[in-house]
């Protein structure tokens, strides 16, 4: 079996069997180094993609034991288009392969599937697999795994401040009661918590136009391993140094408060 690749560190701990306390309810990943691990092994660029099918795999199976609720990965950005047509096509076909295997199972699960991002300028085919995973998890509650596929944060911006602009034009919108709750719910993500924790492993640090309105406050966690090696007891890891952070959403330590007179 090939070593986890160059970027990893040795093999973690396992994931605790109970969440621990302060555990991060919503994570967002971007799932990144598939080219570099499938580059390492000198196998083309298509097998990273298929080896990170298995990760998302491991993934999705281990959050809710880690406490996770939410779960948002980034699976194909707006951005992603300007790759070869070759690489394009298998990104596109990475969807049906992960819910040709896995859907009945989420299905029975209790885990809710919804896509965001752009439909238009995916496969018709894609647009009606990706509709019935949402439509055949509608009912189940027990996680969600959220999946920005054809998705930009920059995008999903636009094209809300869009939709709230027609309904101004309208009439059916109010401009000066347009406030941060509003334009959160304009967003093709409303509905969900904005994420406490986001995920990137490969050594990248950045965002990468991921949910830019979304993570705000969201703490971020760098990983050197690659997405395809990702495992259980990386998720854990990301998880303990969020815990390990003091999240004051702008404001301060109770502690660190000095009272006047
Ligand atoms: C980035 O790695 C990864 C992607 C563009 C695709 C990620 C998608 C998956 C792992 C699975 C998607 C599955 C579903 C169900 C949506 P990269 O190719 O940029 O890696 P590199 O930086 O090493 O070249």
């Amino acid at each position: 079996m090939a070593a986890r690749s160059k970027t990893s560190r040795a093999e973690p701990a396992p994931a605790p069997a109970v969440p621990a306390a302060g555990s991060p309810l919503h994570v967002a990943i971007v799932m990144d180094g598939n080219g570099r691990w499938a580059k390492h092994r000198g196998l083309p660029r298509t097998m990273g993609h298929r080896a990170g099918v298995e990760a998302l795999r491991r993934t999705v199976s281990a959050a809710p034991d880690l406490g996770v609720r939410w779960l948002t990965v980034f699976g194909f950005s707006t951005e992603n288009w300007s790759r070869p047509a070759s690489e394009v096509r298998e990104l596109m076909a990475l969807p049906k392969r992960y819910f040709d295997s896995d859907l009945k199972r989420l299905e029975r699960e209790g885990v809710r599937v919804r896509s965001v991002g752009r439909r238009q300028g995916l496969p018709e085919d894609l647009v009606t697999l990706l509709d019935e995973a949402e439509r055949r998890t509608a009912q189940n509650d027990r996680f969600f795994l959220q999946i920005a596929f054809n998705y930009g944060g920059q995008a999903d911006i636009a094209d809300a401040a869009r939709r709230l602009a027609e309904a101004a034009a309208a009439g059916r919108l109010d401009p000066a009661s347009v406030d941060e709750a509003t334009f959160a719910g304009a967003l093709s993500t409303a509905g969900l918590p904005p994420p406490d924790l986001i995920i990137r492993p490969s050594g990248e640090q950045r965002l990468s136009n991921f949910l830019l309105w979304e993570a705000a406050y969201a703490e971020l966690v760098f990983q050197d391993v690659l997405w395809p090696d990702y495992a259980a007891g990386d998720l854990s890891a990301a998880i303990d140094i969020f815990r390990s952070r003091d999240r004051r959403f702008g404001g301060a330590v109770a502690d660190d408060i000095l009272v006047a007179g």
